[in-house]
């Protein structure tokens, strides 16, 4: 963030406010270097003395005819201050949820339905450019289509902000936007098929958490593909870290996933009755938030739409009573009692009702089942030994059991919506539409949220480097000198969850040691990390938990369960029971199934583009960066001389090519800044307080006559 030095009377800042974040304050006396105070009137006319650090000044407010702009580019500041203040008139005096920063669509969740999303909308933006309409997620997905059309280039859409924040339903709008655009005329209904795969996903994959009532629990990245007259002809998606904790935990006032609560409310219905339901209240692995049902959400309804989806789809009866019978066996699963018996072993009761339906809906032998969730089997190169096992580590191992059912019921039917997205005839181009769960932070933050947080890291970064590089490749095209102002590099944080050393490594190699335990690996980070590290720090009251600072937050993870959630293995005993079963789709499930000591190996896989970038970004910053700020410089006499209307008439690429060129001699590096909307519109973030460019006067040899002084 930059603070201008420019401090006079009558100057507006910003000042952080502990209930409006940030307030508007006005300068009332000139403010000296070395003063420890700003004197500033709040807009209430409140008079302060604003405790100051001289290095870091607060930060100026834009002109009032610049706010409300829609493009954040436009503004003269921009700082966080600006952009918020910004969105926010724009949303409270004009209700528009949507702003561009360039390319990028910025989203407020308005949380009621807004009559701009019709199919008349999508025609009004089909065909248009982005920078002649309004800022909308239907602009967003017509430039990826413009632009796959006009180039033959593949487009991606990448969706990303924190829960809650309306991911979901815009990469829904997107693919509703090409759905729609691309309509064929063939019967195949290929378009409503590829819609239908959200609603399915949703069912399996998302949740009530107490921040989003229909919280994805997984990311989602669905490749669109179209044929060479631009119409789709199929879809393909691809899942990423299914939280498959929530099958056998919840918080206070979650739920599990959507779909067993649909089931649960359908138990009574005759096709059922082989599953042996009831309500959702009947069982652990459903009730255990306290709350089984959502406010406006009629769980049975949407059973019927999800089976209603899954026909559309060509997934029919046979098929969703063997996902059902499934899901009904992990809730059983979730009700078997396991009694301690004394303090080393544990036992299951011949009697277990829930067992017995568990084992009698997926065909297993009931016998095997009830002794092997007790017992373990280790094998050295000596002997083979049986253990019993405590009741909790037999509760632990059904409830990996539980998970592991359930992570591949849910691969298992990406793969059946993927098969029905395939139809006949060769992708030309695809469109990704890439939905992935946010940056989240709880009070107790475990495993699941670190995998989250450090996907949302990855991502930030391909973000970073894909804008930074699409802007500077602007700026080269047109041989604009240009310099990067604040680009956030997140690479450190990356580095230490995935370097050598890093957290992870030291994860995985715990996780080996036949007695790892959760503390141990804890302390080795300790020892790694602390005062080495300035991202990582140890909790002052803590000697459980550890301290990651992320490019959102700071973010407090709890050691307890990472290293069996990061091992995510089922007992083999038990994989050879389920494997011996007569229903095949669960014995297929646990065919080979390939043995992964750490999630992470195979799921997080985005290439780092950072050695290519970060030595020019590195350059630039130092070689250019605040030296800029300090100098007159055209940018300050055409905003002191141009009302912002003539800016964007007469700002042109040659006008700015001309101006470059007579300051070609001069020392200070012009500061300039493009805005992606219009292509070569100029826009200028950092430029000093109106009252000093009243005292700048355009020497006549740069011949900006036809500039007027505002
Ligand atoms: N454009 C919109 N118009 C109206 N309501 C919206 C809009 N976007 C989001 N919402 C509301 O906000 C809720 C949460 O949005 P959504 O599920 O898309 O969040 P998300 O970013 O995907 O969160 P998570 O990371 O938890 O999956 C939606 O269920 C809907 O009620
Ligand atoms: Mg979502």
């Amino acid at each position: 963030m930059h603070f201008s030095p420019i401090k006079r009377k009558g100057t507006v800042v910003w000042i952080p406010d502990n209930e409006e974040v940030w307030q508007s304050a006005e300068i009332t006396k000139n403010y000296k270097a070395g003063d420890r105070f700003l004197l500033v009137q709040l807009e209430d006319g409140t008079e302060l003395s604003y405790p100051v650090d001289p290095a870091a000044l607060p930060p100026l407010r834009n002109p009032d005819i610049l706010v409300g702009e829609n493009d954040l580019t436009a503004l003269s500041y921009l700082h966080e201050p600006a952009v918020l203040h910004n969105l926010k008139i724009r949303f409270v005096e004009s209700k528009l949820i949507y702003t561009y920063s360039g390319i990028i669509l910025v989203a407020i969740n308005p949380y009621k339905q807004l009559p701009i999303y019709g199919d008349a909308i999508i025609h009004a933006y089909s065909g248009q450019n982005m920078g002649d309409m309004d800022p909308h997620i239907f602009a967003v997905a017509e430039e990826a289509y413009k632009q796959m059309a006009r180039n033959n280039k593949n487009q991606s859409i990448i969706v990303s902000g924190e829960s809650g924040a309306g991911k979901t339903v815009s990469a829904r709008y997107t693919m509703r936007y090409f759905a729609t655009v691309s309509k064929s005329s063939s019967k195949a209904h290929v378009e409503d098929k590829v819609l239908a795969s959200n609603p399915i996903t949703e069912a399996v994959g998302n949740a009530k958490t107490t921040r989003n009532d229909n919280s994805s629990r997984f990311g989602k990245y669905t490749e669109i593909s179209f044929d060479r007259s631009y119409q789709i002809i199929g879809a393909n998606m691809r899942t990423y870290l299914l939280e498959k904790s929530r099958v056998v935990f919840q918080s206070e006032n979650e739920r599990n996933y959507h779909i067993f609560y649909q089931l649960c409310a359908s138990a009574m219905q005759p096709e059922y009755a082989h599953l042996k339901l009831g309500s959702a209240e009947e069982f652990n692995y459903t009730r255990m938030g306290g709350s089984t049902v959502i406010e406006g959400v009629d769980d049975r309804a949407n059973m019927v739409e999800t089976q209603k989806t899954f026909a559309l789809l060509g997934l029919k009866g046979d098929f969703q009573m063997d996902v059902f019978k499934m899901l009904a066996a992990i809730l059983h699963l979730g009700n078997v009692e396991i009694a301690a018996v004394g303090d080393e072993r544990s036992s299951i009761s011949s009697e277990d009702k829930h067992l017995s339906i568990f084992c009698e809906l997926l065909d297993l032998n009931c016998d095997k089942m009830a002794r092997w969730l007790c017992h373990r089997k280790i094998v050295t190169t000596s002997e083979t030994v049986i253990k019993p096992m405590t009741r909790a580590q037999a509760a632990n191992a059904r409830d990996a059991l539980a998970k592991k059912i359930y992570s591949h019921l849910f691969d298992f039917i990406v793969e059946r919506i993927n098969q029905a997205l395939q139809f006949p005839g060769k992708q030309h181009t695809f469109i990704g539409v890439l939905d992935i769960y946010g940056f989240e932070t709880f009070d107790v933050n475990s495993f699941e949220q670190f995998c989250i947080n450090y996907a949302n890291e990855k991502l930030q970064q391909q973000f970073n480097l894909h804008v930074f590089k699409l802007e500077q490749e602007e700026y080269m095209k047109e041989d604009i000198p240009w310099t990067l102002i604040d680009f956030y590099d997140n690479q450190p944080v990356i580095d230490l969850i995935e370097a050598k050393m890093g957290i992870l490594e030291l994860l995985d190699e715990e996780c080996l040691l036949p007695h790892g335990k959760d503390e141990n690996w804890l302390q080795k980070l300790y020892n790694n990390f602390v005062n080495k590290n300035a991202l990582f720090e140890k909790p002052r009251m803590s000697n459980t938990s550890f301290i990651i600072q992320h490019f959102a937050d700071k973010v407090e993870y709890k050691c307890e369960g990472f290293l069996e959630k990061n091992r995510d293995t089922v007992h083999e005993v038990l994989v050879e029971i389920l494997k011996e079963s007569k229903f095949h789709l669960c014995a297929n499930f646990f065919q080979d199934s390939p043995v992964s000591i750490s999630p992470f190996s195979s799921t997080i896989n985005i290439k780092s583009a950072r050695p290519a970038l970060k030595s020019p970004n590195k350059q630039l910053r130092t070689t250019v960066g605040s030296k800029v700020l300090h100098k007159p410089q055209i940018v300050k006499i055409l905003n002191s001389y141009t009302p912002i209307d003539d800016f964007e008439k007469r700002v042109t690429p040659s006008f700015v090519r001309k101006v470059q060129g007579m300051l070609n001699n001069r020392e200070d590096v012009p500061q300039l800044m493009l805005d992606t909307k219009h292509l070569f519109q100029v826009t200028f973030p950092f430029t000093p307080s109106p009252h000093a460019l009243e005292l700048i006067q355009v020497p006549s040899s740069f011949k900006l006559g036809f500039l007027t002084r505002v």
